[in-house]
């Protein structure tokens, strides 16, 4: 076997077996594979894509590329959630302690934001001390003490994925949909779940904004989690506008206290609920999804919820006070408001436009070296559908840049806020929901 069989297999659109894809990626995780090989390779599934067998041996591929955790020695079925990212999408960071608080176990390994989306990471080191980085075995301990554990990747899971994600990043073989679900699976299968429930975004914001862009992926995952074994099922979710209010990461962790303490916004409750219901039930803690919400609504209103984050702040050597007095944070040096210049109905927030916005104030990083300022970032005092008459404040921009601050006041005016005469017709925020079911 020779890695220019392998390409040219792929170049004629033929099918690569186990063994084949097995070879090319264990060149990858020991170096014997050229980039430019690789690189051919990509270029070749990008263009010819993969089908469901490949795909899953791929996945494989990538996840033993690395170490898989094992978390049977923790009762009950552990479940996870995986969003494809979005602006302003916190919902991680009130579902987790959700679910735990209802008997299901959330091992979850979150990213850092880059471009105009926010990664779980940042927002949670924006608590002081918080930790994100432990090892195999206390991550499990963590697990098996508070039921949830929130880390970063570490280098040992999927560590061939990292390396063929930044060969795609130069190659112009990121959006394909085979790689993408190979390289999200791989690393989620690496945790030690036992079923998944996927958020995937589609609109202005997200990774995949046309909707049926969206749906062959959430199909791609499904198909893959399934092969594994992995019961799995995802929501197509709409990112036209930010989630919830807030687009920073300590005014996101503000913003999912007040969650938990039963004061969120509709939007964000929406989808968490929604999908704190599913991982309930495939947690089966809960005999339908109906249930899992209702379940969800009474974790925040007993207050068991708020008192798990409490605990999963305190054991992860996050700061309680700080989270239990958040007026206490420290603020950013300037604020600005963004007032409307007429009357009207606000009928479009651009995610793309607020994302890559709250990034220039300093919220979000361009490159992986960026350094990210917690305080910075977006309050979205009006939502779409709003009425708004002139000089009404519509969005609150906070940044210790007061050059960055009035730059991104006018650009925001101009690309991210819509006012017209015309009322808009309100958008579904959870689009749809597939299983292994809709896979045909
Ligand atoms: N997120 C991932 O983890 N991998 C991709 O390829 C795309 C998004």
């Amino acid at each position: 076997m020779t890695p220019y069989e392998i390409i040219s297999r792929k170049r004629d659109r033929k099918e690569l077996s186990r063994e084949q894809i097995e070879f090319l990626i264990n060149g990858v995780t020991d170096q014997s594979i050229p980039d430019y090989q690789l690189a051919a390779w990509l270029m070749a599934v990008y263009l010819n894509g993969m089908n469901p067998s490949e795909k899953h041996f791929l996945t494989q591929a990538m996840l033993h590329s690395g170490e898989v955790i094992d978390l049977k020695e923790i009762p009950g079925i552990k479940v996870d959630k995986h969003s494809t990212g979005g602006v302003g999408d916190k919902v991680s960071i009130i579902l987790a302690p959700i679910v735990a608080a209802a008997g299901v176990s959330v091992p979850m390994i979150s990213g850092r934001g880059l471009g105009h989306t926010g990664g779980t990471l940042d927002k949670l080191q924006s608590i002081p001390g918080f930790k994100v980085d432990y090892n195999t075995a206390e991550y499990k301990k963590i697990i098996a003490e508070t039921g949830v554990c929130l880390i970063g990747q570490t280098k040992d899971i999927a560590p061939a994925d990292k390396k063929i994600y930044a060969l795609r990043d130069v190659t112009a073989t990121v959006q394909s949909i085979p790689l993408i679900s190979a390289s999200i699976m791989s690393k989620k299968l690496a945790e030690g779940i036992d079923a998944l429930v996927l958020d995937v975004k589609t609109g202005h914001g997200a990774f995949m904004q046309e909707y049926a862009q969206a749906i062959e992926l959430a199909k791609s995952l499904i198909e893959i989690g399934e092969a594994a074994g992995k019961q799995t099922v995802a929501y197509i979710t709409n990112m036209n506008q930010p989630l919830g209010n807030t687009v920073g990461n300590w005014l996101e962790v503000k913003e999912c206290i007040d969650c938990l303490q039963g004061n969120g916004p509709d939007d964000l409750m929406e989808v968490t609920h929604q999908l704190c219901g599913a991982m309930i039930w495939l947690g089966k803690k809960a005999e339908s999804i109906e249930q899992g919400v209702e379940i969800s609504q009474k974790m925040i209103s007993s207050g068991k919820a708020w008192d798990k984050f409490l605990q999963i702040v305190e054991r992860q050597q996050g700061s309680v006070e700080m989270v239990k007095n958040p007026q206490n944070y420290p603020r950013a040096k300037h604020q600005l408001e963004i007032k409307s210049e007429k009357d009207g109905y606000l009928s479009a927030i651009n995610s793309l436009e607020i994302g890559l916005a709250s990034v220039g104030l300093g919220a979000g990083r361009l490159k992986w070296e960026d350094n990210i300022d917690p305080r910075a970032g977006i309050i979205l005092n009006r939502k779409q559908g709003a009425v708004i008459k002139k000089n009404d404040t519509i969005m609150t921009l906070y940044s210790d840049n007061m050059k960055a601050l009035n730059e991104t006041s006018v650009s925001l005016l101009e690309k991210s806020i819509q006012i017209t005469h015309q009322k808009p017709d309100p958008e579904p925020l959870i689009i749809t929901y597939l299983d292994k079911n809709n896979l045909s």
